[in-house]
């Protein structure tokens, strides 16, 4: 039994810098039989002043969205400044500096643009404009430049798959068969949805995704609600309009884009390869890149359709999009949790080894789609935990959604559809109001909000804001978990997952425990130490072999050389 006091490990810990000199000054011959216990070391909850200038290095190349943390905010609930109950730019803007204090490197920021938000955003009704309760165009360009004055990044959200049905294009679209936009949309005289090889096309929203429209007498497809007919892609003129778009938002100073379902683009009967990108998607997104590509740093991240592989998404890994979201891991997690089985995870992670080079998984584990990640782990707040762990050391850019750092409860109010109680407003502080706005905010906090406020989490060591902390300090300024090859290590334990990530200067094991009991494994890994830097487990290291006790529900991510 490797499991040893705390009083006996204090003492241990003279004889275990010894026994680690001798392992070193024995090199990698792996023959020496002197086990070496893991230190307990608490992890901190900031990094170095070393790490944060190694940060900065790794934030400014072109690789800086592969080391950097991104942030998903929804504006409406962030920060209100002028007293209206809806978060604004200028509310982000002066909240900059506690993201940036957190660990944050980057901000997708959900739909900003005029919209009658019948779909919180994504349904744009001019792509040029901000929308008026969030600020002016002056405003946006001040967040762009706040951000960048401290090194960070701000990507917006480009939803091109369709637009309100207020959009002025739509609007001129429906008065007739012959009008200069008549075919910008996708218009049909019968109400049936054409078929591809992967069956008809339906409404994600599961209504019928066909409406009339009683001036044009013809009917309009809509992948989505109604209100956000399709725009037509095989029309070169909408091809261009939102090009143009792009380049507009990337002169003001935007760092990126997270495209919005860009897999559904087009709805013509072109067979396809169901679960790749239809090859007119392909060429449209090279475009979108080659517009990118004209600012130096920028980059996009894709949301892929549903559990599609994002494969397709990286084109040749240079023509294409940067990032794509691995839903497979960030949607299905919690279902591998429950079955306390990695082997969801494990298939995740193992699809990318077919895609090409320079892929960049982006990682989430909850969203203002699927909810938070509380809601997801049913409460059980170990497993949040658990799977941030991998999420923010596994392969992949960690997009965090913000108030997951919280762990923030649902809400019950619903002003838009079922998504928003994961869309509440963010607690700052524990008093009335919780220092999001001084008036009623548009939508009601979630549950418990005066105890998940930052204020109440951030000197309480046990928190979740705590342990984010952790995990960032962690990663921050090391390159490893940005670019670092990731192998999953194979533990002989169903219930246990593991990897390990390495590059030339560093590697290090991260054993997720999935189960409610305790367990221990073993594995052979690199490396000559066995250096607690996260988690709660104790490891043994026998030459190139480890054994890792692992509590139940726990965690142990050792630095290994
Ligand atoms: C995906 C977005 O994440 C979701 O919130 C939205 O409803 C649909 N796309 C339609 O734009």
């Amino acid at each position: 039994m490797i499991l040893l006091s705390h009083r006996r490990m204090r003492s241990l810990r003279g004889s275990f810098v010894l026994a680690l000199s001798a392992v070193l000054a024995l090199g990698a011959c792996g023959t020496d039989p002197t086990p070496i216990e893991t230190p307990e070391v608490e992890a901190p909850t900031a990094p170095t002043a070393e790490q944060q200038s190694r940060a900065a290095t790794l934030l400014e190349g072109p690789d800086w969205y592969r080391h950097a943390v991104f942030y998903e905010v929804y504006l409406r609930s962030f920060q209100d400044s002028n007293g209206d109950g809806i978060g604004d730019l200028p509310g982000l803007v002066s909240r900059l500096d506690d993201l940036k204090g957190f660990g944050v490197d980057a901000i997708w920021l959900m739909p900003i643009f005029k919209s009658p938000f019948k779909d919180s955003g994504y349904d744009v009704s001019d792509y040029d404009a901000v929308s008026p309760e969030y600020g002016t165009k002056e405003d946006l360009k001040k967040l762009f430049d706040e951000a960048h004055a401290r090194k960070m990044r701000v990507f917006l959200d480009l939803v091109f798959n369709h637009t309100s049905s207020e959009h002025k294009w739509f609007q001129e679209s429906r008065t007739n068969k012959t009008n200069p936009k008549a075919d910008y949309y996708v218009w049909s005289d019968t109400a049936s949805s054409p078929t591809n090889a992967c069956g008809p096309f339906n409404s994600t929203f599961g209504t019928v995704p066909w409406s009339l429209d009683a001036a044009r007498d013809q009917y309009y497809f809509h992948r989505f609600y109604p209100g956000q007919p399709d725009l037509n892609f095989d029309n070169p003129e909408v091809v261009a309009e939102t090009l143009g778009v792009a380049k507009r938002w990337l002169e003001l100073g935007a760092d990126g884009f997270r495209c919005d379902v860009i897999g559904l683009l087009f709805e013509t009967n072109v067979p396809k390869d169901c679960g790749a990108l239809q090859p007119k998607t392909a060429e449209y997104v090279k475009k979108l890149r080659a517009e990118v590509d004209k600012f130096p740093n920028r980059a996009m991240v894709a949301e892929s359709v549903l559990f599609d592989s994002p494969k397709a998404y990286y084109g040749n890994g240079k023509d294409a999009f940067q990032m794509a979201f691995l839903f497979d891991f960030g949607y299905l997690w919690p279902i591998a949790f429950q079955s306390e089985s990695r082997d969801q995870i494990d298939r995740a992670f193992r699809a990318t080894d077919t895609f090409p080079e320079g892929y960049q998984n982006a990682l989430v584990i909850g969203s203002h789609d699927v909810g938070r990640a509380f809601q997801v782990s049913q409460g059980k707040e170990w497993r949040h935990r658990r799977a941030a762990e991998i999420q923010m050391l596994a392969r992949g850019t960690p997009y965090i959604y913000y108030g997951e750092e919280l762990g923030l409860r649902p809400g019950t109010e619903k002003v838009v559809d079922a998504r928003d109680s994961a869309r509440t407003p963010m607690p700052w502080i524990r008093a009335e109001g919780h220092g999001f706005s001084v008036a009623k905010p548009w939508i009601a906090f979630g549950a418990d909000a005066a105890s998940t406020s930052v204020e109440a989490e951030k000197d309480d060591k046990s928190s979740m804001y705590t342990h984010y902390r952790r995990m960032l300090a962690l990663r921050r300024g090391r390159a490893v978990f940005g670019t670092g090859a990731m192998a999953l290590v194979d533990v002989g334990n169903p219930s246990v997952f593991a990897f390990t990530r390495s590059d030339a200067t560093e590697a290090y094991l991260v054993v997720e425990n999935m189960s409610e009991s305790d367990q221990t494994v073993s594995a052979e890994v690199e490396g000559s130490e066995l250096t607690r830097v996260l988690g709660d487990g104790k490891g043994k290291r026998e030459g190139a072999k480890v054994t890792i006790d692992v509590p139940a529900t726990g965690s142990f991510v050792a630095k290994l050389r």
